[in-house]
Parts: structure tokens; C-alpha cells; sequence
């Protein structure tokens, strides 16, 4: 079973033949905002090993950028996919219903840790698509039009999101961007003020926080605090659970809602499905979710130095990174 494999290169060089075919193909029709760091191409995948078209193994340690969670192709996964596809491929929900959205909604609705009776879930095309609806639900909920964002954020790369993103290497070119985005900084306590106890920091984290209100926006104008309770592109970074905790708090008494964007983190991976769930008993909160797909291009953990040089070659030479499952705009 290719599950069971372990990562072995049979080829002398990285991408092998068949691979290089399709890689040269590759960058004869699809656009170089999309770029690849790795010199795979898959021809099946099992678990965490993919096989290339060369027949070379390797461990996917990226797992579709966080969105394959139980791995590639689980017998019941493949069985569930192959009993849809014989029924119907797709409808439009707001065309016609289908009853396996429904159980799906229902399924998230029971689990989510949110407080009240009033639960309901749907489901986009993108983590950037989740985000910019989120913010949309709280301007429309709340009247209100300003947002909060933070430090090492990262949300995608529409226009929405890439205002919302830290990185401001993503946007180059791209601007102007939506207004009415604030930026507060982010609880990473390896990075706090020098010598400053953990439980100082935590009180810093939120004094600055605050700041916002007085030097952006002022309450009445948020409609919502975007943030990721595990930052990922950030550095894998857990906000404390005391900062999560006096946010909401902040949130609640100002009326602001209070978005957890959850996209790296993995639901399922561990019994709960919510780790952090304690941060989101609100009544209004909004959990960002990108579902699992199997149709991400996954990179794969052993490499060759000299192609991933030139890849790196090529991302710094045009650093503006179009990765992303949406708003990938064409150079
Ligand atoms: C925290 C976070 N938000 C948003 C996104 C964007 O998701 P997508 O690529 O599906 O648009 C990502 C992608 O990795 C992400 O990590």
C-alpha cells in the first residue's frame, strides 16, 4: 500500500523525466502568478506519500496548505465522493437544495462551540471567500463600517483579503485596497517587550489593542475583530488564551463581533474538533473554515536544492505570490 511507503528518489535528478515533461507543459499555459516550489508531479497519493509520474515517493508534509486532513484518499472519503458522483454532480444551492449541504450544516452547527440555540453554517469556495463573507455578515449586522485586524495576519489574496493580510509583499501592484481596515498587534509572546513577564505581556497585548479605538477607529465604527487564534503564515503562533478571552470580553461590551478564522488549524485533526473552543461560547461569532479538497496542488517534502534555488530565484525576482485558491490574477 502506498500508505505505508516510505519517501524514496529512484530518479538521478529532481523532477525526473516524466515529471519535467509536465512541468515545462505547466509553464507553457498556466500563468506564472501560480508559482510551485517543488519539482512534483503527482500521479497518486495515499495518505501522506505522494508518487510522482517518475515513480519517486515523497512525504506530503503540506497536506493540500492544511486543507487535506486525514491525509490523501481515505477508503471512506473515496467511497463517499464515488456514491455522490453517481447520483449528481452539482447544484446550485441557491438554485435547488440538496439534502447532503443540509446534514453537513446540521453536523457543524451541533459541534460548534458557539453559545445560543441560533447556530447556522454555509460553505465557500476559499478561505479568502470565507473571510471577505465574514466581514460582510458583521457590516450588515452591525451597521457599522470599519474593521480590526492584526499583525503577522494573513487571509488570502482578494482584494478584501489582501488588505486584511499583514504581508504587504502579496500586494504589490494591487492597490488601492478597501478602506476601513485597522491593524492592532498580535499577542506573540516570544516577540514581547524584552524581560516583560508573560502576564504583563498579555495586559500589553490588550492595552494595545485598545489603542485602536483611539488612534483608527473608534468602537461604535467596528463591525468586527478578524483574527486568526492560531496564526499561520504568521509563524504558527497561539494568540494566549487570557488575551483571546479579554478580547471577547472587548467585543462584547462595544458590540463588535468577534470573527475566528480557523483556517490552518486543522478541525478534525483532534478529538473536539474545536481545539480552542472556549474562546468562541459568544452569542455572535463567526468561525472562518476552509474544507478539505482534494484538488489542491500539494508540495511535497523531499526536493532538489538547485530547482527549489531557481523557484526562489523566481519569487524574488517578481515577489508578488499568487498562490492562493482564489484571486489569482494573471501575469
Ligand atoms: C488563515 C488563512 N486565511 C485565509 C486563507 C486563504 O484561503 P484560500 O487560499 O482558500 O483562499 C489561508 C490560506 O492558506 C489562510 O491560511
Amino acid at each position: 500500500m502506498l500508505r505505508d511507503a516510505l519517501p524514496e528518489i529512484i530518479t538521478s535528478a529532481l523532477p525526473g523525466p516524466k515529471s519535467a515533461e509536465v512541468i515545462k507543459r505547466r509553464e507553457a499555459v498556466i500563468p506564472s502568478a501560480i508559482h510551485c516550489g517543488y519539482p512534483v508531479v503527482m500521479k497518486r497519493a495515499e495518505g501522506a506519500i505522494i508518487e510522482d509520474l517518475d515513480g519517486n515517493h515523497f512525504l506530503d508534509w503540506i497536506g493540500g496548505v492544511g486543507v487535506l486532513n486525514i491525509g490523501h484518499c481515505h477508503p471512506e472519503v473515496v467511497a463517499a465522493v464515488k456514491e455522490q458522483a453517481d447520483k449528481y454532480f452539482h447544484g446550485m444551492f441557491n438554485v435547488v437544495t440538496h439534502e447532503g449541504y443540509v446534514a453537513l450544516a446540521e453536523k457543524l452547527t451541533q459541534i460548534a462551540p458557539v453559545r445560543g440555540d441560533k447556530k447556522r453554517a454555509y460553505f465557500t469556495n476559499s478561505g479568502a471567500e470565507a473571510d471577505e463573507n465574514a466581514v460582510k455578515i458583521a457590516k450588515a449586522f452591525t451597521k457599522r463600517p470599519n474593521i480590526i485586524v492584526f499583525s503577522g495576519a494573513f487571509h488570502g489574496r482578494t482584494l478584501m483579503t489582501m488588505a486584511m493580510t499583514a504581508k504587504k509583499a502579496y500586494a504589490v501592484g494591487m492597490g488601492p485596497f478597501p478602506d476601513g481596515v485597522y491593524r492592532a498587534e498580535f499577542p506573540y509572546l516570544y516577540r514581547k517587550p524584552e524581560g516583560m513577564p508573560d502576564d504583563k505581556a498579555i495586559d500589553y497585548y490588550v492595552e494595545k489593542f485598545n489603542e485602536v479605538f483611539e488612534n483608527c477607529s473608534p468602537a461604535e465604527y467596528v463591525a468586527a475583530v478578524v483574527v486568526e487564534p492560531l496564526q499561520g503564515e504568521g509563524g504558527f503562533i497561539p494568540a494566549p488564551i487570557e488575551w483571546v478571552k479579554a478580547i471577547r470580553k472587548i467585543c462584547d461590551e462595544k458590540g463588535i463581533m468577534l470573527v475566528a478564522v480557523r483556517i490552518l488549524e486543522g478541525s478534525g485533526r483532534r478529538a473536539g474538533h474545536h481545539r480552542n473552543g472556549e474562546i468562541h461560547r459568544s452569542r455572535r461569532a463567526a468561525l472562518g473554515h476552509r474544507r478539505a479538497r482534494g484538488n489542491h496542488g500539494s508540495r511535497a517534502g523531499r526536493y532538489d536544492r538547485r530547482y527549489v534555488r531557481r523557484q526562489r530565484a523566481r519569487l524574488r525576482r517578481s515577489p508578488q505570490d499568487h498562490r492562493d485558491h482564489g484571486a489569482r490574477p494573471p501575469r
